[in-house]
């Protein structure tokens, strides 16, 4: 059980990167909430959570301007190491991100990382979880205006067992389309895309859906409200490059090398129409929330004949073997946090 003490001296105790001291912006007495839910990173100090906060003038709440990443640490089989899987893609991913958007980072791709790791550090992290570093335009002055000058950075973590609590879902298409890359940066992963993914999440659980898959404007797929989309047909996988408005996503890109080089699949990266979602033999949703996740029908048709696929199994335990460091070539993906 955690007790208010230990959180203060965490959050209080110095850093390995000398950043100040947050001690004014530690509260004398601690809340039951906050001994719950921890430390965070705010602008190169260490606070309790209830203390990471922006104002309601922050053009970053206002406007929805800035990015993040979504990343997840697995506690190993021996119940004592945490693997952070891909990190190093991750922040790079976000330092990419924050470029295009002018967003200013707090250093560069290994600092970051760093920052990421003593998160964790001083989570006092071992179980499964889910790390979210959030960069923000967070000028208080009004305009959407995309201003370095004013970037913040944040950097939280939460337990996280499973995103989609279930081992098979049933999807729809959504009324929704993907907002186009021209229109918003979709690899980015821009705040303000989110509403493009919440819209259809809830018109999908509004009509009895697990999930949604979204559409180009070009009415070809494109990826769910988090998540990429693989078919198989006839033996082959198949998954829309990110040229088709989604994320480039880190998940999708694992799998294509392990489905190569680890299973000795086919995989094919092409565009998918709308019904051939209706016919593949498997299809499955990953991301690093989802994992690797079985779809069990599309629109109310059965994929194939609605049991989980044996390709999607043979990847499904292929990832989870790598994420917990059962895979001695794929163990430099994984960056340990205590050892
Ligand atoms: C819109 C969107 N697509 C796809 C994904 C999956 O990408 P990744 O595997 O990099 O987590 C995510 C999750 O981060 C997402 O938010």
């Amino acid at each position: 059980m955690e007790t208010g003490n230990r959180l203060r001296s965490r959050a209080q105790s110095p850093t390995q990167f000398g950043f100040r001291q947050p001690a004014q912006r530690l509260g004398a007495g601690r809340l039951p909430y906050a001994r719950a839910m921890g430390v965070t990173y705010i602008d190169g100090a260490w606070v309790d959570d209830e203390h990471a906060t922006v104002s309601v003038r922050s053009r970053a709440l206002n406007y929805g301007l800035g990015c993040f990443g979504g990343i997840r640490g697995y506690l190993a089989d021996d119940g004592k190491e945490v693997f952070v899987f891909r990190l190093d893609a991750h922040v790079k991913r976000l330092a990419d991100s924050c470029r295009v958007l002018y967003l200013r980072l707090p250093g560069d791709i290994r600092q970051v990382s760093d920052i990421i790791i003593e998160l964790l550090r001083r989570n006092d992290v071992r179980h499964d979880v889910y790390i979210r570093p959030l960069a923000l335009h967070n000028s208080t002055k009004l305009a959407p205006v995309l201003d370095e000058e004013s970037s913040s950075f944040v950097a939280f973590c939460m337990p996280l067992k499973r995103y989609i609590d279930k081992d098979a879902i049933d999807v729809c298409i959504s009324s929704w389309r993907r907002v186009a890359d021209n229109a918003m940066p979709t690899r980015t992963k821009p705040t303000g895309a989110y509403l493009n993914s919440a819209l259809a999440r809830r018109d999908a659980a509004d009509n009895g859906f697990d999930e949604a898959i979204l559409l180009t404007e070009d009415g070809k797929v494109s990826e769910g409200s988090a998540e990429h989309v693989f078919i198989v047909r006839d033996g082959v996988l198949y998954s829309p490059p990110s040229t088709e408005d989604n994320l480039d996503g880190i998940t999708r890109r694992t799998l294509i090398t392990l489905a190569g080089e680890d299973l000795g699949l086919r995989f094919e990266e092409r565009t998918i129409g709308r019904s051939e979602l209706y016919v593949s033999d498997e299809l499955f949703l990953c991301g690093t929330g989802a994992q690797v996740t079985p779809v069990r029908s599309v629109d109310r048709r059965l994929v194939g004949d609605g049991a989980i696929g044996p390709i999607t199994r043979r990847i499904q335990q292929q990832f989870d073997d790598v994420v917990h460091g059962r895979v001695a070539h794929r163990r430099d993906w994984l960056t340990p946090v205590w050892g």
